[in-house]
């Protein structure tokens, strides 16, 4: 009965990508009944970046559509809308106050992200502590994070144990990574040095869970790789290793068994067979959101996060109240 806790966010900046899929969601759903799985939008997150409200607004429904529509069943876990639960803002302005400017200028993220923004805000600062705010509320055993996300769970770690020690009170649980045997690290299409990304200027970069078959085809065609045209698995080819890696994500076969099946076949197959099976993948997929994305759904939706957000809320209130206690704020009552 006591099953340990599993948090994930991801945010609704955009279409949810083939990355998402195959690095994330596709895992989440085969732990949803191993573990308490709490799974929310981040939507304070994604406004560290401008956002256009009625794409924001959208982007969000369509993130909770397609969650379900991977397979997360509302159901089992806790599927909930970030800024719905007003704890995780109180909790990342408490955990602000511990937190040192220098730490924060040391993300890697930070830089990277603020070298291409002109004015730089406090929110994209502040980032990592808002995440980790996610994280702590929850009493979080596990965070299944991508390489580009473990500097700020790591954080989240250092914040913890600031805590506990500053108010002697073992108050947060300290989080661990959750590695799946099975998370696949997609790349970009186009430069297959970097991982795949839905803020990606070039959309060719990237597929969309949403992409129809033609377009996906065509993406996988346009996908860059080197001139040596055999199908082998090395790290002197990115491109054509990350094709294999989806291929083999979704097919289940070994490395070995897809260098022999295309053996002799040159790039130009490869990668229509890549697109096909990542469209085949997808096509269940879509369906299953269109289906949700219908008027007649939206009564049903909305009850998911009311549903979802309610729950979160009991649990974060409760954590909020013993940091509230903790810091010498005094209660109302
Ligand atoms: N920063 C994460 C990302 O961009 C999203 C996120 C926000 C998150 N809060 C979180 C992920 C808490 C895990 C746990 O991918």
């Amino acid at each position: 009965m006591n099953k340990k806790t599993i948090l994930s966010g991801i945010q609704p900046s955009g279409v949810l990508t083939l990355g998402n899929y195959l690095g994330a969601l596709r895992n989440w759903v085969k732990i949803q009944h191993e573990y308490d799985c709490k799974f929310f939008i981040a939507d304070l997150h994604s406004i560290t970046v401008r956002q256009d409200p009625n794409v924001l607004r959208e982007n969000t429904k369509k993130a909770v559509m397609q969650y379900i529509a991977c397979g997360i069943d509302p159901h089992i876990n806790t599927i909930f809308v970030q800024s719905h639960v007003h704890e995780h803002a109180e909790l990342a302005w408490i955990l602000n106050c511990s937190t040192y400017m220098g730490e924060l200028s040391r993300m890697t993220q930070f830089k990277d992200k603020s070298q291409k923004q002109e004015n730089v805000g406090v929110g994209l600062f502040d980032y990592p502590v808002l995440m980790a705010a996610d994280i702590l509320l929850y009493d979080s055993d596990y965070v299944p994070v991508g390489e580009d996300q473990r500097q700020h769970l790591e954080i989240t770690r250092d914040l913890a144990r600031r805590f506990n020690s500053t108010y002697k009170q073992n108050i947060f649980k300290i989080p661990e990574p959750f590695i799946s045997e099975t998370g696949a690290r997609i790349m970009s299409l186009q430069d297959p040095t970097k991982k795949m990304s839905k803020s990606d200027p070039n959309p060719n970069g990237y597929i969309s869970l949403l992409d129809p078959r033609d377009v996906i085809i065509k993406k996988f065609k346009k996908a860059v790789t080197d001139s040596e045209n055999i199908v082998r698995y090395s790290d002197e080819q990115p491109g054509i290793q990350n094709l294999i890696n989806i291929y083999s994500s979704i097919t289940g076969e070994t490395i070995p068994e897809i260098e022999k099946e295309f053996e002799g076949f040159g790039y130009g197959k490869f990668k229509v067979a890549v697109g096909e099976i990542v469209a085949d993948t997808l096509e269940r997929i879509q369906a299953k959101y269109n289906e949700l994305n219908s008027p007649e759904y939206d009564t049903f939706l909305k009850e998911i996060y009311a549903k979802g957000a309610k729950e979160a809320h009991e649990i974060a209130r409760g954590k909020l109240e013993q940091v509230y206690n903790a810091v010498g704020f005094i209660g109302r009552d």
